[in-house]
């Protein structure tokens, strides 16, 4: 299929009027990423030459979170006036093309990479026109529906506003996924009209209008459901975020051996990588893109934020929080500690109740650690400051900022004096 050169459409214009939010729907975070990207790696699955992604409501604020995105680009549809349209903002992008054209919903991100293989397989086999990616719902409701005439054919979707009564039980729903020949979506992408309940240009009627012109058009079932959940209140965004955190729990445990104690109690969100053999005890929470080596133990209640890198057999203990904290080989702290904006070398070792205070109230400052330093219990490093390797802090030590405690030597107190080199 790699022959078959493939472009995507992803429609993400609409207003989102039932996340009752001021940020664009798919701006908002699943597994600690923007449902958007969830889409776009999609696309990128996919092995799409160009991804379009159709913008519109804050649309801004959605260009830039993604600016820079290679083999990316976004147009704008102004107003919004309903999935048709949308693709219609994409033509001059589309001009000329000659593959096939993928379009996905912004609001949809569950869709697995080996689903839209087969949605492609499918297309190629069955030389399509069109091929829509189905489910069979218990619970349709909402859903647009695929009328088939009497022999199995495709022929048209309805829209839920638009059912007649003896519609309302199909159960085969679109799941907004779509597959076109790129030549033939143009040929009836001009021909969609509003004449509908809710006065919009559907791009379901794209089915009716090829079916209609002699086309094939097939579906695709995806007996998934988790997979076409789409995504347009919040209760369905907690529903698709915990879906996915399900996901990165199982890839860890099965495929990383990596070990998860009450894995339902850990929120681990996507990006991570974690070493094999690694323990991670309950109610732990792991953000996005935290990297952690082989053989480390985390957790319970521990918190790794952003910018978190632990190498190899370090331990982030009992109410622990990291936030931008480089832990080399064998680093370990163990309980109730405070870590941010800190490079610790390997062998450290930060006892009980210690803080790096990073933010003196109007800019953030790094604390570096050198190897083999020993912080003693409830010591609090003021940020910037240098701890030397193979130093020493005392109990309640108050190392100022600036105030560099020198290799080997142990110092104590609030401000900390020297008090002797190690010997
Ligand atoms: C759409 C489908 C429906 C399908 C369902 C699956 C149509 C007419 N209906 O309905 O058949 O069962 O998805 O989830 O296509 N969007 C734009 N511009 C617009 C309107 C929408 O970019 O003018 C985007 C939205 O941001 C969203 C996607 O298109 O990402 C789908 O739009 P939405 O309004 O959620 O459609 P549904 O009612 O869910
Ligand atoms: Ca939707």
């Amino acid at each position: 299929m790699a022959d078959r050169p493939l472009k995507v459409v992803v429609l993400a214009a609409g207003k989102s009027t039932r996340m009752k939010s001021a940020t664009p729907k798919v701006l908002h975070k699943m597994a600690g990423v923007p449902v958007l990207q969830w889409v776009l790696e999609q696309a990128e699955a996919m092995g799409a030459a160009e991804t379009i992604v159709v913008v519109g409501h804050e649309s801004e604020r959605v260009r830039e979170k993604f600016s820079g995105r290679a083999n990316t680009r976004f147009v704008t549809q102004e107003p919004q006036h309903g999935t048709g349209h949308a693709v219609m903002q994409a033509r001059e992008a589309l001009a000329g093309f000659n593959g096939d054209v993928a379009v996905l919903c912004g609001d949809v991100p569950l869709i697995r990479p080996r689903t839209l293989e087969l949605l492609r397989h499918m297309h190629v086999s069955e030389e399509a026109a069109c091929t829509i990616l189905t489910a069979l719902l218990p619970e349709p409701r909402g859903y647009g529906r695929i009328v088939r005439d009497g022999l199995g054919r495709v022929r048209r979707i309805v829209e839920q506003r638009d059912l007649a009564p003896q519609q309302e039980a199909i159960q085969e729903i679109n799941t907004g996924t779509w597959l076109y020949d790129c030549t033939k979506l143009m040929s009836v992408l001009d021909k969609l009209d509003t004449d509908n309940a809710q006065g919009e240009y559907y791009l379901t009627d794209t089915v009716r209008l090829l079916a209609d012109a002699g086309n094939r058009v097939a579906a695709c079932a995806c007996d998934d459901h988790t997979e076409v959940m789409g995504i347009n209140n919040r209760k369905q965004l907690a529903e698709a975020d915990r879906l996915a955190r399900e996901r990165i729990l199982d890839e860890l445990m099965i495929e990383q051996g990596v070990s998860v104690y009450q894995p339902e109690s850990c929120y681990i969100e996507a990006g991570c990588s974690i070493g094999r053999d690694t323990v991670i005890w309950p109610h732990s929470v792991i953000r996005a893109g935290v990297v952690i080596g082989e053989r480390c133990e985390i957790g319970p209640f521990a918190h790794l934020r952003g910018g978190t890198r632990l190498g190899n057999d370090c331990k982030v203990g009992a109410f622990v929080e990291t936030k931008n904290a480089v832990y080399g080989d064998g680093t370990k702290s163990g309980h109730l500690a405070y870590l941010g904006d800190v490079t610790l070398g390997s062998g450290v070792n930060i006892g009980a109740g210690s803080i790096v205070a990073n933010y003196d109230g109007k800019a953030k400052h790094h604390t570096e650690v050198g190897d083999n330093a020993f912080i003693g219990c409830g010591t609090v490093l003021v940020a910037p400051v240098k701890v030397g390797k193979n130093a020493q802090t005392g109990a309640n030590t108050v190392v100022p900022h600036g105030k560099d405690v020198p290799d080997d030597t142990i110092v104590v107190g609030a401000p900390a004096r020297e008090l002797r080199k190690k010997s």
